[in-house]
This record gives structure tokens, C-alpha cells and sequence, in this order.
């Protein structure tokens, strides 16, 4: 039995309720500055309106990383060569994925992710595309170690981290994390991570405020989800969605403010908020070149090939886990 299998990813109380989301919740919103971490942001509905951002015309990052996939296919196969195993981390969406696979043509793709579903899906998907293909599906948390499957033992990785995810860590997250994935993927490995670039900042801003209302709908369905998954009694319709820029810190912040002054209460717990005070729910770290290469260095991996898209909005870093050779 793999080290993965059996593991219990989600524990539940006697109700059905998530305890980690409950207890995160509870936490966070009893801070001074109220919080609730992003990843809470991705339930069913959730993921649907990531899915539904991911096309609008404000959302650049999809479609600059996609760019990147499609125009670079030569220089990616030149710079990782044959008969990897590719390592996803998150399962694969259905545009770019097949752009990396068709540039490098790897023995097999090992697609890591958390939810079962999601996995069983895009692991699916992919075998009908690639049909001479070994695709070895794992369900874990691919923040902590994760124990390959035997069939890839013996060959080479290239990690790949799309979408510029690493940005909604704060940086000692993501440093933990790239050290994770290095630990996970072996000394032969490299990395192929998307990071998003600092631009203006009205870009910026209109990326995650879209005319459209689909990024606003994301982060209330944050509040929807306590309310029904945490016996909650928000009201929706006293919160408003705020993106704004924070230049100390190269991000991108997602907050719920309140319209004026609120109590409620979650899971039988009393909370309340001033008029204007904010949930914080999201961070989206942008980097530059100098911050993404340090943030690989601090995590185990040393980048060597650094693509843009043509209007220089996002970056797709390939690293590898050897350290440099002018290092002392
Ligand atoms: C998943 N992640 C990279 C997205 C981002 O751009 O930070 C999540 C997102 N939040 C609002 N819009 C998109």
C-alpha cells in the first residue's frame, strides 16, 4: 500500500462539518484583522466561479500562461528533454496541461490532488488524450510530502505549478511549500511554476474586481458557505467584495466589508463587525523577476529558463533542484 492510501484527508464531525474549516473560521474571525484562508474559497461553487473567472476578459493570467504553453512548446522540450514523469500539482485544467504534455512528451503524468473528484475527472480526461499515456492519479494534500506511485520510481520529475497558486501563499507558506515539492520529486527534479508579474495597478485591480460581478460572487460565496456549511447567519447582502493592491507587499488582497455596523453568528458563536471593517480572504502575490528567482532559491531550486508572454504580464519559471554551480 502506497504511504497516501487509507489517509483521511477530510475529518468530519457526527453533522458532516469540516472541523478544519470550522476551526479556521472561528479563528479567523476572532483576530483583530478577521480572516478566513483561501482555500476555503473552493467549494463546489467556489471552483465553478474560479472556472467561470478564468475566461473573463479582465482575468489576463490564464490566458498570458496559456499564451506562454502554446508559443514555447519547442523551447520546453530543448530545456527538459524526454522521459519525465510529469507531477501535477492540482489537477490538470483541460487547456493547459495538454499543451506541456504534446511539447515534452513524458512517460507517464502523475496528477496530485486533494479532491477525489476534480482527480478522477481530469485524470480521465487526459487518458483519452493521451492514449498511449500512464496517468497515476494520487489524492493528497500536496502541501505535505507525498509518496509517488512505485511506477514512476525510476524516472526523472518535472514538477508543474500552473496558474500562479504559489502567490496565494504568503512567502514563508510558499517557501515551505517549494521545499515540500522538492522533497517530494527527488534530486534529478526539475520545476515548471507559473508566477504571476507586477504590472499597473489598475490592471491589477480590474482583474480581481470584473465589471461582470463573477470575482465578487467568488469571495461572497466564501460568507454563503460559512452560513450553510457553519449554521450561519451573515447577511450576504451587507457585505461588499474589495480588491486592492497593497504595494508593501507585491499583492493583490481579497476582502468582505461591511456596509455597516453587522452581528451575527457561526457554528453558536457571536461575532461582530464595525461599519467598514473587512474579512481578509485572499491574498495574490505578484512577484518580479529578482523576487520569483529568490523565492525559488529560499525553497531548494535554482531556476534556469524564464518565459514571459508577449505583453510581459506573467512568467513561467523553469527551476531545477540541483543547486548552482558557482554556489560556494
Ligand atoms: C487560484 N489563484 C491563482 C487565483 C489568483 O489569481 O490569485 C485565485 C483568484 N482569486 C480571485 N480571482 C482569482
Amino acid at each position: 500500500m502506497a504511504a497516501n492510501e487509507g489517509l483521511k484527508l477530510v475529518e468530519r464531525d457526527e453533522d458532516g462539518v469540516d472541523l478544519a474549516f470550522r476551526a479556521d473560521v472561528l479563528a479567523g474571525l476572532s483576530e483583530v484583522q478577521k480572516a478566513v484562508p483561501a482555500r476555503w474559497l473552493y467549494d463546489d461553487a467556489g471552483s465553478q466561479l474560479f472556472e467561470d473567472i478564468t475566461s473573463l476578459p479582465e482575468y489576463y493570467p490564464t490566458r498570458s500562461e496559456t499564451e506562454i504553453l502554446s508559443d514555447r512548446g519547442a523551447q520546453f522540450a530543448e530545456a527538459i528533454g524526454p522521459g519525465r514523469a510529469v507531477v501535477e500539482f492540482g489537477s490538470g485544467s483541460s487547456v493547459k496541461t495538454p499543451l506541456l504534455l504534446h511539447a515534452i512528451e513524458p512517460d507517464a503524468y502523475v496528477p496530485l490532488d486533494i479532491s477525489g473528484d476534480f482527480l478522477r475527472a481530469a485524470a480521465a480526461d487526459l487518458a483519452v488524450k493521451f492514449p498511449g499515456l500512464p496517468v497515476h492519479p494520487v489524492e493528497a494534500d500536496f502541501t505535505k510530502h507525498v509518496a509517488l506511485p512505485d511506477e514512476v520510481a525510476a524516472l526523472s520529475k518535472l514538477g508543474f505549478f500552473p496558474g500562479s497558486t504559489i502567490g496565494n501563499m504568503i512567502p514563508r507558506t510558499a517557501v515551505d511549500l517549494l521545499r515540500e515539492m522538492r522533497g517530494t520529486l527527488g534530486d534529478e527534479a526539475m520545476l515548471l511554476i507559473g508566477m504571476d508579474l507586477i504590472k499597473d495597478v489598475d490592471l491589477l485591480e480590474a482583474a480581481y474586481d470584473d465589471a461582470a460581478g463573477v470575482t465578487a460572487e467568488f469571495n461572497l460565496n466564501l460568507a454563503r458557505r460559512i452560513n450553510r456549511e457553519l449554521d450561519g447567519t451573515i447577511p450576504i447582502e451587507n457585505l461588499r467584495h474589495v480588491a486592492r493592491w497593497d504595494d508593501r507587499f507585491a499583492r493583490v488582497e481579497m476582502h468582505l466589508e461591511a456596509q455597516e455596523d453587522l452581528s451575527f453568528s457561526v457554528a453558536g458563536h457571536d461575532f461582530e463587525m464595525a461599519k467598514g471593517e473587512t474579512v481578509h480572504t485572499e491574498n495574490s502575490h505578484k512577484f518580479d523577476q529578482r523576487s520569483s528567482y529568490m523565492m525559488l532559491l529560499a525553497g531548494g531550486w535554482t531556476p534556469c529558463e524564464r518565459w514571459t508572454d508577449r505583453e510581459g504580464h506573467f512568467s513561467l519559471i523553469l527551476a531545477e533542484a540541483a543547486i548552482p554551480r558557482s554556489a560556494p
